[in-house]
């Protein structure tokens, strides 16, 4: 038996009840890897926020680096500014920890139907690969003659060789082990003359040296445009931060709803901490009433399998959780069921131990 000892961020609104269900999950699938986990829960979000005036200790990141892996919930809440809850906690995650690659899948299952209603199951299956540490979060700016009515703000994105390179390397291995080997890169280099080309210039780079990959190159409006007309022609997609996080909400819709979007955070450096967390968010319009997705965060539970090399385990969510669409039995509101979170989670970790 392994044990791995889990860091736990449930976070704020719905964070906080798909986090459970994925725990639920985790619990019934380890034992089919011979694997337990010891969880160790960190209030940490807008409540600790109100109370404190801030949103995580003030030794966080130090709290969190001995873990074998981080599950994070959802962080946001309509009383409080966004660059607040997300400068504060999650951020400074991403890049202390350099999880410079960001993993958001996009499949469409049996039984979900997807806005594009005459796509058949499994004909979309892309993945992303967002860069995560810098780019336009890079989070470098500043305000001037703030309290005045001709205020100015400047907000500079940094892209490096390096930052580009990692991502862009990243998504032609995986793509490599794929059966489509195709890469797409992002980019808005017509308008964005500087950062933008520098990653065009390294996304060809890297391309030469994978003659076996198929690749493109989109501009973000026409890819856009493009992951709606032929989804099905995408496998592995590369792109920035800013681009990356817009392209995966799309993807999550294409494929069915953000209920279903799982995300990894993978630090590049194995023995640095990698996060799990779905795509979505707090969903302040429906936290409370128990009604909320949870496949999201059980489906970026069972990367968070694959990530501790419990393959066994990670393939039992997933069938559990094709089992689950498939039926149709027990869907959520948001894919035209009236399953409850908790109904949903218990059915899923039931189809685990089958
Ligand atoms: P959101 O992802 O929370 O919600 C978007 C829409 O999708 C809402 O209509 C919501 O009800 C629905 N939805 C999302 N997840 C769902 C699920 N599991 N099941 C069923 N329906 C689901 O995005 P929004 O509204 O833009 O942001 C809300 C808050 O969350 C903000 O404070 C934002 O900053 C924060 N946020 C945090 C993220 C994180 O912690 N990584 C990521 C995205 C947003
Ligand atoms: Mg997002």
């Amino acid at each position: 038996m392994r044990t791995f000892e889990i860091a736990v961020i449930e976070g704020d609104g719905i964070g906080v009840d798909v986090t459970r269900e994925a725990i639920k999950v985790l619990e019934a699938a380890g034992g089919v890897d011979e694997a337990e986990f010891s969880w160790n829960y960190f209030p940490w979000g807008t409540d600790y926020y109100f109370e404190h005036g801030r949103m995580a200790a003030e030794d966080y990141l130090d709290q969190l680096a001995p873990h074998d892996a981080l599950l994070l919930g959802a962080v946001g809440h309509p009383e409080v500014q966004d660059h607040i809850t997300l400068n504060g906690l999650l951020l400074p995650i991403r890049r202390r920890f350099d999880q410079a690659i960001c993993l958001r899948p996009a499949f469409l299952y049996e039984g979900v139907p997807s806005p594009l209603r005459d796509k058949p199951a499994e004909s979309i299956d892309m993945l992303v690969f967002r860069e995560n540490t810098e780019g336009e979060y890079a989070n470098i700016g500043g305000r001037l003659y703030q309290h005045s009515d001709h205020d100015v703000a400047v907000q500079t994105s940094v892209f490096t060789r390096r930052g580009c390179e990692r991502i862009i390397r990243a998504a032609f291995e995986k793509a490599m082990t794929r059966p489509r080997k195709r890469v797409a890169s992002i980019t808005k280099s017509n308008a964005q003359g500087y950062g933008m080309v520098l990653w065009d210039e390294t996304f060809a780079a890297v391309a030469a040296e994978y003659p076996a990959i198929e690749t493109e190159s989109l501009l973000i409006d026409r890819a856009a445009m493009e992951f709606v007309r032929r989804p099905e022609s995408f496998d592995v997609v590369v792109a920035s931060n800013l681009f990356g996080d817009i392209l995966t909400d799309l993807a999550a819709i294409v494929v069915g709803s953000m209920g279903l979007a799982a995300s990894a955070n993978i630090a590049i450096e194995r023995k640095n901490l990698s996060m799990f967390e779905p795509v979505h968010g707090s969903a302040p319009d429906i936290a409370g009433q128990g009604i909320a997705n949870p496949l999201a965060a059980i489906l970026s539970a069972a990367m968070m399998l694959e990530h501790l090399e419990l393959p066994r385990a990670a393939a039992s969510v997933h069938a559990a959780v094709k089992m689950l669409l498939a039926e149709g039995e027990l869907l959520p509101p948001d894919l035209g069921g009236t399953a409850r979170t908790e109904v949903v989670g218990d059915r899923v970790a039931a189809l685990v131990g089958e």
